[in-house]
């Protein structure tokens, strides 16, 4: 079981802003966007690397670069889109799957609605993106999904956590180690993160 809170102070005070209510819908936007950049150095650090042969203008060296296959972005839709340009920003060659999973508001259970992977994704490191991890319902269906298509190396990225979803993810899949730039206090009645930012997807495309 591993939590990484990612505490740089450029992520902690853009996360102030993101959560203030006051932000517009635009600057939530590109705040996410530059905390996907940051999150997505820190969710990288540990990449496997191999030496390259190059030249430089002044002499041969012996470089370093990623390793193994390109690594996949798994949005879980539709807030998970707000992150995927800034991960990519940083990782261009990296392949995306598409999850679509929604909250039944009713039972809060996850419903799929859509799934798209790159075919060979099984051999692949997976990072699942997704700014809440709130009931922590969503993260699991997001990760059954992937493991029922083999995959065996996931790695979640969210903004904002409560202990709630962080201990059912962990409880469902303790080997996929979770990014946050936040450990909240807890969920509220209606299952919001306290005091979280909000609904992400309504902030992103200003649906409310
Ligand atoms: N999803 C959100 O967008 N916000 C929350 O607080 C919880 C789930």
């Amino acid at each position: 079981m591993k939590l990484t809170v990612v505490d740089h102070p450029l992520v902690q005070h853009k996360l102030t802003i993101l959560r203030d209510r006051r932000t517009s819908t635009r600057s939530f936007r590109e705040l996410l966007r530059e905390l996907a950049i940051l999150l997505c150095y820190e969710v990288t650090r540990d990449l496997p690397l191999e030496p390259v042969a190059i030249e430089t203008p002044v002499a041969p060296m012996q470089g370093m670069q990623l390793a193994g296959k390109k690594l996949v972005f798994a949005p879980i839709l539709r807030a998970g889109m707000g992150l995927l340009d800034g991960v990519l920003e940083l990782v261009p060659a990296a392949r995306v799957a598409h999850i679509g999973l929604y909250r039944d508001p009713e039972t809060l259970k996850a419903v799929q609605y859509y799934f798209k992977a790159p075919v060979d994704v099984g051999e692949r490191l997976v990072i699942i993106i997704d700014p809440m991890l709130a009931t922590g319902h969503t993260a699991v269906a997001a990760v059954d999904l992937l493991k029922a298509r083999g995959v065996k190396n996931i790695r979640f990225v969210c903004v904002v956590a409560a202990p709630e979803g962080v201990a059912e993810l962990q409880a469902y899949h303790p080997d996929v180690p979770i990014w946050t730039a936040s450990l909240d206090e807890r969920l509220n009645d209606h299952s919001y993160i306290v005091p979280g930012l909000g609904d992400a997807g309504d902030r992103i495309y200003g649906t409310k």
